[in-house]
């Protein structure tokens, strides 16, 4: 029997790596993915393979272009936000890891998968609800639900009794926890867990601080067609080029900083500190272009539409019907979504400042406080008002108000 288990290299996957040997007596193969995370990925190969994991099963994939085409810019279509400010970004990586662990269960002819997500977190429930999605019959294997290494002493004499090598900075508790791709890092934990203790600097790893960034704004613009992004500063870029090129942007002029308590789905509240500096400002300007391109009636459906949609995204149902039904209606609506955002970058806001495009619903000619020639009756709007009245004055006559 064979086990694939979602691998990043660190001490907690290479102690599960071990203990999937020692208590299942079984193969794994090791699956790592690249998503933008900013981190060197050879050693964790190299690390896999100190542990006795053969050549053919370590797979280590390069999956930034498909996590932004596939996942990030789909659900930035939405507009999606988890109450109202998480823009979700270790909620839509989840999936696509889900997706390609199955793959390459599939290919190796493994039964199982396993992953280093604890019991009381929401990326248990994500990566499982994909697996199970993908592959009805797959196994799963969770060791933070089973085993006893349930202290961080105990991780790391487990580790040390078996040669696995304990980084130094590990041996003491490490101050937070964190998850990272390109499109966003979290912290959470221990010196975050006081919801009431403000976020120590030291904290921030990919954003600095909007007090110390530049004294001028900076301005940038961005081509939407579809609703997706396709260039910055006229300059054609694909998915995962243009958010990268955005990151550099929102570090910069630290953008993208959010300090959150929130609902965990399993029914705890939380508290993380998230960094999501290109989604952002892409975030901004995407709302931006849809002001001029969506219709009204389009446009505040999308919004009603949004809250469900980031609520599936964040408690792990990317791969079900309500959300693949979602999605094709939040699609539908980004046909003509199109044109151009201009965007001020200035201590932390990443402002819309102007927006233009050949799909435009915006008429300078019907708004203007001008004399407009006609292209509005200002007559017409009295009885307008007059019928929507009809119900309040029916009711006022009635209750005397
Ligand atoms: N609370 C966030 C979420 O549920 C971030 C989770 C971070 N995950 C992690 N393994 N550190 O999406
Ligand atoms: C974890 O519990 O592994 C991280 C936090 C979460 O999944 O919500």
């Amino acid at each position: 029997n064979r086990v694939v288990l979602a691998y990043s290299g660190g001490l907690d996957t290479s102690v599960i790596l071990k203990w999937l040997k020692e208590t299942y007596n079984c193969e794994v193969v090791t699956f790592t993915a690249d998503l933008g995370q900013g981190e060197e990925l050879e050693p964790a190969r190299a690390k896999a393979l100190l542990m006795g994991v053969k050549p053919e099963h370590i797979f280590i994939d390069d999956l930034r272009e498909e996590f932004v085409r596939d996942y990030v810019f789909p659900m930035m279509r939405a507009n999606a936000l988890y109450e109202g400010t998480y823009l979700l970004g270790t909620s839509i990586a989840r999936p696509l890891i889900a997706k390609r662990q199955i793959e390459i269960a599939k290919m190796v002819g493994a039964d199982a998968v396993s992953h280093g997500a604890t019991g009381k977190g929401n990326d248990q429930v994500r990566f499982e609800l994909g697996y199970y999605a993908l592959q009805p019959d797959i196994k799963v294997i969770a060791p933070w639900r089973e085993w006893d290494l349930t202290s961080r002493t105990k991780l790391i004499e487990y580790a040390e009794k078996h040669q696995i090598p304990v980084p130094k900075d590990k041996r003491g508790e490490s101050p937070f926890s964190t998850d990272a791709n390109m499109l966003h890092t979290s912290s959470e934990g221990k010196v975050l867990e006081n919801p009431w203790d403000e976020v120590p600097d030291y904290v921030y790893s990919r954003t600095n601080n909007p007090e110390d960034a530049p004294d001028t704004p900076e301005y940038i613009t961005i081509d939407f067609e579809k609703g997706d992004g396709v260039a910055l500063n006229g300059e054609a870029m694909s998915p995962a080029t243009l958010l990268e090129a955005l990151n550099g942007l929102g570090k910069t002029h630290g953008i993208g900083r959010l300090d959150l308590v929130e609902n965990r789905f399993v029914g705890m509240k939380s508290r993380g500190m998230y960094e999501t500096p290109g989604g952002t400002i892409y975030h901004a300007a995407h709302r931006g272009i849809e002001q001029i391109t969506l219709d009204r009636g389009a446009a505040h459906l999308k919004d009603e539409l949004a809250v469900r949609y980031a609520e599936l995204i964040y408690n792990g149902f990317w791969f079900s019907p309500e959300r693949e039904m979602l999605q094709a209606a939040i699609d539908h609506s980004q046909a003509r979504v199109n044109g151009t955002v201009r965007l001020k970058l200035y201590k932390g806001q990443a402002s819309v400042v102007g927006r233009k495009s050949p799909d435009t619903l915006y008429s300078e000619k019907v708004v203007t406080f001008e004399e407009d020639a006609g292209a509005y009756d200002q007559r017409d709007a009295a009885g307008f008002i007059k019928l929507n009245a009809l119900r309040l004055r029916l009711l006022g006559r009635r209750d005397g108000r």
